[in-house]
């Protein structure tokens, strides 16, 4: 699921093929007919479902939607690729440990919006990223992998958030890895990253 550039999407997509995880990504969701994401989904073969949130007045609908849309893909976990919306249990319930976030802070520190420059505004020395299974607190949810990010004397938000968004490129196949492991009770689930 994306609402923007994308490159979190096209990380996951690279980390399937070729990379070290054993996963397929077999549909985007976008919400919002021109972003990036959906030009990237075209250029890498994925198919892309377009559901604008403008069509909706219930955010439960949008939900209803996309979830029918996975639903159609039979697909295994959910991967919320920097979705600027917030989901309701709809969504949530129909994926329950199969829905997983990636959030440019490390949590439970600067939730929500412009967790950029919350953190710029705060004056922290290190911030970062984490991926997390999604409960129905925004950006709260079982930690799933963080990575660290120092704040240099230098930065400006673009340059912190370059940063980080690298570090969300990397861990996020992890973090997909990782959802998947433990929904497997036992642990003896194909590994899903190799390496
Ligand atoms: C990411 O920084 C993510 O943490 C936030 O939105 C951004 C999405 O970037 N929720 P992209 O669309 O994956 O390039």
């Amino acid at each position: 699921m994306a609402s923007g550039q994308g490159s979190n999407f096209e990380a996951l997509v690279r980390a399937c093929r070729g990379g070290p995880l054993n996963a397929e990504v077999v549909q985007l969701v976008v919400n919002n007919p021109v972003c990036g994401a959906r030009q990237r989904a075209k250029r890498l073969g994925i198919p892309c479902q377009l559901h604008d949130h403008r069509d909706h007045s219930l955010r439960q609908d949008l939900d209803r939607q996309v979830a029918a849309s996975f639903a159609a893909s039979d697909v295994d976990l959910v991967v919320m690729a920097g979705w600027m919306r917030i989901v309701t249990p709809v969504l949530i319930a129909a994926y329950p440990g199969r829905l997983v976030n990636i959030h440019p802070s490390l949590l439970p520190s600067f939730r929500g919006l412009d967790a950029v420059g919350q953190a710029l505004a705060a004056g922290v020395t290190l911030t970062g990223c984490t991926a997390h299974l999604v409960e129905e607190v925004v950006d709260a949810g079982p930690i799933l992998v963080q990575a660290a990010v120092p704040v240099l004397l230098s930065d400006n938000h673009g340059s912190l958030a370059a940063r980080i968004q690298a570090q969300e490129h990397r861990i996020l196949p992890y973090a997909v890895a990782l959802a998947a492991l433990r929904l497997d009770q036992a642990g003896a689930a194909t590994p899903a990253i190799q390496g």
